[in-house]
């Protein structure tokens, strides 16, 4: 074959290629496949971008969703499988890289053990130790230890080691995620006081412990599902509030300073079911890399009674005319934006 045709026939092939990464819509509330076509697996989920890819972390939650028979409220949970992650480098194909945190079954004391619960899976990168620090919400299955667990690992990918759990502060710690700052310094927002206070929690320059210092925020407003942004020097809060896995109003706060004052903004959803944050609960906000004002505010629908079965709504944000919105889309295409 001579180069010209070689080259004509690599051309040829070149949308084969491409097929490999195929432009998929992400269909809110519609199941969500991964690059091997199984359902996406990642609750509660989190994002890190590194070194060129996104990598998401979430409960993965797999069999049966039980009520258990004691049950005075609808803790309906599945047994603890671990915390799932994927990999992708355009937002829309994931690829599973495995279960990067797993259960213990052999040990049922342990955090991680099926008996037990595991939610809101966070990852960031520690430039300073080239550590990858895991902070979730590990529970009893009565919800009675609120407490956050931390794990680590030299790779986006795992395997994490687990570390051990607590209560950040002595203060009781639910729904949470950790925020970056531009300065390198961490903060993990966490649902306290029984859920009626949100910490702000400055964390050690290793990530792994709280330093101490933190802030009582929303004093008895119950917010939950706490998801953090900065944007020109401003810090934003997406929050859910405390109605269990029923849906119920978003809120966004703003703040000129990370640990607050914070202020509230009221429900940037738009659209249709606005009111219920469109059947799904904030989980965490994510920037697009390389793309200004892009960021995109992800939530998950819960299917309570098959809490496998749970879908994900992502959703641009609007700053359209400096008011932050979060509308309503069907359907729309990260390589869209
Ligand atoms: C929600 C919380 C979820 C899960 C659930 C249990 O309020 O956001 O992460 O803990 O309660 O009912």
């Amino acid at each position: 074959m001579t180069k010209l045709r070689l080259i004509y026939v690599l051309m040829l092939l070149a949308p084969l290629f491409a097929g490999a990464q195929t432009k998929q819509p992400l269909v809110n509330g519609e199941q969500w496949l991964d690059t091997a076509g199984n359902p996406l697996n990642a609750h509660g989920a989190g994002m890190l971008y590194h070194d060129g890819k996104y990598y998401l972390y979430g409960e993965y939650k797999k069999g049966k969703t039980i009520l258990p028979e004691w049950a005075t409220w609808e803790c309906y949970r599945t047994d603890v499988t671990g915390v799932s992650c994927y990999s992708s480098p355009d937002l829309e194909n994931w690829t599973f890289e495995g279960i990067v945190l797993p259960a213990v079954p052999d040990d049922p004391d342990h955090d991680l053990h099926p008996s037990k619960v595991l939610e809101r899976p966070k990852v960031v990168y520690n430039t300073k130790t080239g550590k990858f620090v895991m902070w979730a919400h590990v529970e009893s299955a009565d919800y009675s230890k609120a407490a956050a667990g931390v794990a680590i690992s030299d790779s986006p990918t795992g395997p994490f080691t687990y570390i051990g759990s607590f209560r950040p502060n002595d203060a009781m710690s639910r729904d949470q995620t950790v925020f970056v700052d531009d300065d390198g310094k961490a903060y993990q927002f966490a649902s306290s006081e029984n859920n009626q206070t949100l910490y702000i929690n400055e964390l050690t320059d290793d990530y792994l412990r709280p330093t101490g210092r933190f802030t009582r925020n929303f004093i008895g407003q119950s917010r939950e599902a706490p998801a953090v942004f900065k944007k020109d020097g401003k810090y934003y809060m997406l929050s859910s509030g405390c109605t269990g896995w029923d849906p119920n109003q978003a809120e966004l706060a703003v703040a000129d300073s990370i640990m607050g004052e914070w202020k509230v903004l009221g429900n940037p959803c738009t659209g249709k079911d606005a009111d219920k944050t469109f059947y799904a609960q904030s989980t965490y906000v994510q920037p697009v890399i390389g793309k200004k004002n892009c960021y995109i505010a992800m939530f998950d629908r819960w299917n309570k009674k098959d809490l496998e079965n749970s879908r994900y709504v992502w959703l641009p944000i609007s700053f359209d005319n400096g008011t932050i919105t979060i509308p309503w889309r069907e359907s729309w295409s990260p390589a869209d934006l």
